[in-house]
């Protein structure tokens, strides 16, 4: 057996006889947000990019035994939210007094586009539980000045008697730093308003305006006016200079959320400094690629894209609708994309705390499994055969040398110059063990690795695979190290 194998048995013997685990019920509630981070605008006077419009999701596991396994619920249970000292939202926002104009309809205060409201009921949504559209602010009723984005909601889950089975505490993150102005770019609403081509129909003074009425957006349901084209691709577009002036996530900080909210506080990039572009690319890729044909919402970047198989979503599903291990989502073991566990947030933290003792992953076998934890590996075991063909199928040959390595390699591929791609390496259980940016001088290219993972620890002696990935092409090889 090679050294990383005996080394993921050894943290997974850890991980299930140095459980333990805070006293459980015979249920636990899983629940969180569905995207990390909701953004909002606190006054659509002038113009709306998005309504207050939140999502929670959840599961509820019966929990296993010495004589049962861990069961799904997708009946004979309710799920209540309710967000606590965040009771109203109609005097934190004009959304209400807008939304005839801009959405058509009458809404009552406090009930939101989808008819929730800041307390209700979740609806079964597949294997999961959604409450959809509930139109929560970052404004508590105490001190409604004061943004606060990752507040918790309270999940509780009921049985058909009415009796409380468990309950959970997502963060509902909502933000309303979405600032052409504020963020020092614009000088004014009007400046922005009077500067838009006067095309398609477009008054500046018919406002309020909904950008997403002839900008088509997948987010609020909008097909919009042929001519106007996507709202992402204007937007990225159209800012696309933004490229040679800031890198990283305070260039995309400018407008998502934010430079006082930092939506982006997951580990990958507290613990392993990702940016958004390692995932999105750069403002020219985010409108490029929906130039060749991505739908904005709908196409997002994959963990499996860089994780491979044995950490993917399910085909053609995004992560935020893909169930893993035991039909377990992958946000309920993970937290929301932009938010994965653990958390710089101490509240996106709160849930798995209360179940398995400590921030991080859900991994706790006992969590689900109670006292019956089954032989065999852990969540992820399952897939983890047939990581090294699927490293490599459709790949092009990529050269390294030398193989086997005993310090450092290098890599040497046909690549496009000037084309932002990145180097993974993954060992054998299809981990990611480290990731490299780069960016060709020319087409023919040569990338150094010093055998080291990203905190500089040489890595253990076994097999991995090196992927150079430029977007939609990929050169793989596969190296030995030996020590
Ligand atoms: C009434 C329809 C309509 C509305 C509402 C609208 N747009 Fe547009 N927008 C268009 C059309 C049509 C174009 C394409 C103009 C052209 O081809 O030159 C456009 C182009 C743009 C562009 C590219 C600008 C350029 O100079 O090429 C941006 C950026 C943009 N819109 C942003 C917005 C924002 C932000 C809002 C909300 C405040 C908004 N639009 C609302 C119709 C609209
Ligand atoms: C100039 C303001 C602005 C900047 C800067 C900006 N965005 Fe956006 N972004 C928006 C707006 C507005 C939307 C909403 C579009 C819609 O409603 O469809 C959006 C939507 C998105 C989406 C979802 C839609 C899609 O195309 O898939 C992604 C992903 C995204 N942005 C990523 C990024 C990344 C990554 C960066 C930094 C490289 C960035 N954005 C920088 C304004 C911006
Ligand atoms: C580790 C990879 C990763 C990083 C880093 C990352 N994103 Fe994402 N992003 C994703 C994935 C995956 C999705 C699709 C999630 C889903 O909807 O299931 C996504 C989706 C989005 C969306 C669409 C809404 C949604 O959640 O589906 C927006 C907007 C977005 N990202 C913006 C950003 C911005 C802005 C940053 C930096 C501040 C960023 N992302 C950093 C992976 C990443
Ligand atoms: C652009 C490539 C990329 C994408 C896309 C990506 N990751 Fe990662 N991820 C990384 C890298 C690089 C690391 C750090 C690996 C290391 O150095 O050990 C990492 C680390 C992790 C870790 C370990 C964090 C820790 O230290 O505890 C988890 C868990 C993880 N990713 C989950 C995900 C999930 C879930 C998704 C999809 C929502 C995803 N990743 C998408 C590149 C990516
Ligand atoms: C978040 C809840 C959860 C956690 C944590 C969890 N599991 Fe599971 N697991 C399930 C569910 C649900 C099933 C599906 C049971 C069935 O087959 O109906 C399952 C099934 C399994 C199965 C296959 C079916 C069986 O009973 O033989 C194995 C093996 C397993 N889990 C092992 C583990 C191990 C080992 C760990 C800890 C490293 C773990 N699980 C952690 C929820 C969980
Ligand atoms: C029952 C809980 C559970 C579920 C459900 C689950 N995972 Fe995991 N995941 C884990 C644990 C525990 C680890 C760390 C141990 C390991 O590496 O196998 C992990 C590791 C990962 C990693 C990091 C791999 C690396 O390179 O270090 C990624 C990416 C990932 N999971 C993605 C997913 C995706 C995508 C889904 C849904 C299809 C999913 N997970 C479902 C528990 C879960």
């Amino acid at each position: 057996m090679s050294r990383p194998v005996r080394w993921t048995l050894l943290l997974m013997t850890l991980a299930t006889t140095a459980a333990a685990i805070p006293p459980l019920g015979e249920h636990v509630v899983l629940s969180w947000n569905d995207l990390g981070m909701h953004c909002m605008n606190q006054y659509s006077a002038d113009f709306m990019v998005l309504p207050p419009f939140n999502n929670l999701q959840a599961q509820v596991i019966r929990r296993g035994s010495a004589t049962s396994k861990p069961l799904l619920l997708a009946n004979g249970v309710t799920l209540e939210y309710s967000i606590p000292g965040n009771t109203t939202s109609v005097n934190k926002t004009d959304f209400w007094a807008v939304a005839q104009a801009i959405f058509g309809v009458a809404l009552p205060p406090d009930i939101g586009l989808t008819g929730k409201g800041l307390t209700g009921t979740f609806d079964p949504a597949g294997t999961m539980f959604e409450a959809k559209g509930i139109p929560v602010t970052p404004f508590n009723d105490a001190e409604p000045t004061v943004e606060r984005p990752y507040q918790l909601a309270l999940v509780i889950a009921r049985n058909n008697a009415g009796a409380e089975l468990a309950r959970s505490t997502p963060v509902i993150p909502v933000s309303v730093e979405v600032n052409c102005v504020s963020s020092g770019c614009h000088s004014s609403i009007n400046n922005i308003l009077n500067n838009h081509p006067r095309e398609g129909g477009f008054d500046p003074a018919a406002r309020p305006i909904l950008c997403a009425s002839c900008h088509a957006s997948p987010a609020l349901g909008t097909t919009g006016i042929r001519e106007a084209g996507y709202f992402s691709f204007r937007i990225h577009d159209q800012h696309q200079f933004l490229d040679s002036r800031m890198t990283g996530v305070e260039l995309c900080n400018k407008c998502h959320p934010g430079p006082n909210t930092e939506c982006l506080r997951g580990a990958m990039r507290e613990r392993h400094a990702l940016t958004c572009q390692d995932c999105h690319g750069n403002m020219s890729n985010m409108s490029r690629t929906i130039e060749n044909g991505r739908v904005p919402w709908v196409d997002e970047p994959s963990c499996g894209s860089c994780h491979g198989a044995a950490y993917a979503e399910q085909p053609g599903k995004l992560y935020r609708m893909s169930t893993g291990h035991g039909g377990v989502a992958c946000e309920a073991c993970h937290g929301s994309t932009h938010a994965d566990f653990p958390s710089r947030e101490p509240n996106d933290n709160a849930n798995n705390i209360a179940l398995q003792g400590y921030a991080g992953t859900l991994r706790e076998c006992a969590v689900c499994h109670g006292d019956g934890v089954p032989q065999g590996g852990g969540p992820h075991a399952a897939s983890m055969a047939g990581v090294g063909d699927e490293m490599l199928r459709g790949a092009r040959l990529m050269k390294a040398f030398p193989n086997p390595v005993r310090t450092g390699c290098s890599f040497t591929m046909d690549a496009r110059a000037g084309e932002a791609g990145r180097l993974l390496i993954n060992d054998a259980q299809g981990r990611v063990v480290r990731m490299i940016n780069a960016t060709p001088g020319s087409a023919r290219f040569t990338l150094a690795w010093d055998g080291r993972d990203r905190d500089g620890v040489r890595v253990a002696a076994g097999t991995y695979f090196a992927r150079w990935q430029q977007g939609e092409r990929t050169s793989a090889a596969r190296v030995t190290v030996v020590r």
